[in-house]
């Protein structure tokens, strides 16, 4: 019977199997908030502009007003036969209504109702986001201020490099989250355009008001062209592209979450409800959440590899594979909505609303830090910098060093617990000072360099971020 919700030119009913290949209202009813929203944004319009009655405009928001009910309720009845959200509220309305709901169709089709849609659903998602992304990086700040003086081993090749405040390496992140909240805003604004009024392709032929839509809507201005704006998914491409570096920074997070719960680090803990046991090792605690998060992110490149494809060799204006932009794009909204979701609460914690503190975020184990940040020669690097304030060429001052770390590395010590004599031995303008730039905590106070890993220059980044999270 499909052949009726088109018109009187189809000699057969569609087939089954490319009935249900066609459909896509099992995923893209979710849209259905914002497909009421835009059509009574339209409606409004059209009466504004005397294109339908006042007495039309009425029956269709009164219309509305009980689908939306219905769809709250749980009792509107969704129809594979009517293809997708638009012609499934649309077909109820008239039901409800009558001629006015008829008539909302007028100077609109599907192709801008869609695009108009899925930029609506999608900025207020892209909000959501905003907000946890927020909330993360605030997680992030506070375990780190409480970090300022914790030492751990910084790494380059994962080999041991030169002693940085925990709180630093937690900063690190807070830049990246920083830099995907600054993405985000900025999709939202190119996202938050409106297509409604392109029609089919061409712009219609009635007096549209597209302007006084858009400003109904909360949108920054509208498509410019409608052939592009019926056409393009560049918004949502871009979105996916956003979500997967935050997904991609999420992921390197995991990643040394991961190592610094081994046990040969147990530098920290996460909570045991983040963690699984083994059904058939007793001691284990594993990762679960860290890991998933890293193997999401595959999933989450993947869609953008999808979208971007989808998109790569139509023609204008619309054609049906769009229909396929709305699966990967809901599914990289949820998996990273509720990626950030999880994160915030297991580095931040839960708040308990008994004495408003937050509870059971990571826990930092300082000693098992520190600990690993004195072996492997972590000041070496101080050292050598030590000669350079005395005069050597910073060269001969990297040679020199390497002597002394091959010494150190055959007793078997530190190069703190060389006796002076021994490091006099190989540069004699060595004096007892020497041991406080070999200490890990005269290493950071030395790095007092804009965006080094000094005290005071942790303490003023975690100041600049209060400022900018407030
Ligand atoms: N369900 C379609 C989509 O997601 C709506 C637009 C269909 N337009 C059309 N002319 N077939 O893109």
């Amino acid at each position: 019977k499909k052949s009726e919700a088109w018109s009187a030119l189809f000699s057969e009913p569609m087939s089954e199997l490319v009935k249900r290949y066609t459909a896509s209202v099992f995923f893209d009813k979710r849209l259905w908030l914002a497909d009421i929203t835009g059509s009574l944004a339209h409606a409004e319009m059209l009466a504004a502009q005397n294109i339908i009655g006042a007495s039309d405009l009425a029956d269709i928001q009164r219309g509305m007003a009980q689908i939306r009910s219905e769809i709250e309720a749980g009792s509107f009845e969704w129809k594979l036969d009517l293809e997708d959200v638009h012609l499934n509220i649309e077909a109820r309305l008239t039901q409800l209504v009558g001629d006015a709901g008829k008539r909302l169709h007028t100077g609109r089709s599907r192709n801008d109702q869609v695009a108009t849609d899925v930029r609506l659903w999608l900025r207020d998602e892209i909000d959501l986001i905003s907000d946890l992304l927020k909330e993360l990086q605030i997680a992030l700040v506070d375990v780190a201020e409480k970090n300022v003086d914790v030492i751990l081993p910084g790494f380059t090749h994962l080999q041991v490099a030169q002693p940085v405040s925990f709180a630093h390496h937690l900063l690190a992140y807070v830049e990246m989250f920083s830099r995907d909240a600054e993405r985000m805003a900025d999709v939202r604004r190119r996202t938050n355009r409106l297509p409604l009024g392109s029609a089919a392709l061409a712009g219609t032929t009635y007096p549209l008001d597209r302007e006084r839509v858009a400003k109904t809507l909360g949108m920054e201005g509208v498509c410019q062209n409608s052939l592009d704006g019926v056409s393009d998914r560049d918004f949502a491409i871009e979105f996916t592209a956003a979500a997967s570096l935050c997904m991609v920074h999420i992921s390197r997070f995991s990643e040394e979450l991961i190592l610094w719960m081994s046990q040969n680090f147990c530098f920290v803990k996460i909570a045991d409800r983040f963690t699984t046991g083994s059904s058939i090792m007793p001691q284990k605690k594993n990762p679960d959440v860290p890991e998933l998060a890293r193997g999401k992110t595959g999933r989450v490149v993947g869609h953008l590899m999808g979208l971007i494809t989808l998109m790569k060799g139509q023609p204008l204006a619309y054609n049906k594979d769009n229909q396929e932009d709305k699966e990967p794009l809901f599914d990289t909204v949820d998996t990273l909505k509720d990626t950030l979701r999880i994160f915030c609460e297991m580095v931040g914690g839960q708040l308990n609303p008994a004495t408003g503190q937050k509870e059971g975020g990571i826990t930092v184990n300082a000693a098992a830090m520190e600990a690993a940040a004195n072996k492997g020669y972590a000041t070496a690097t101080d050292l050598a910098d030590y000669l350079v304030k005395k005069g050597l060429p910073f060269r001969d001052a990297h040679e020199t060093v390497a002597h002394a770390v091959k010494a150190a590395t055959s007793h078997n010590c530190d190069l703190s617990e060389l006796p002076l004599a021994v490091l006099q031995g190989f540069n004699a303008s060595i004096e007892k000072d020497v041991y406080e730039c070999l200490s890990l905590r005269g290493s950071l106070n030395a790095r007092n360099t804009l965006g080094g890993t000094a005290p005071a220059q942790v303490k003023a980044q975690i100041a600049r971020h209060r400022t900018r999270l407030a």
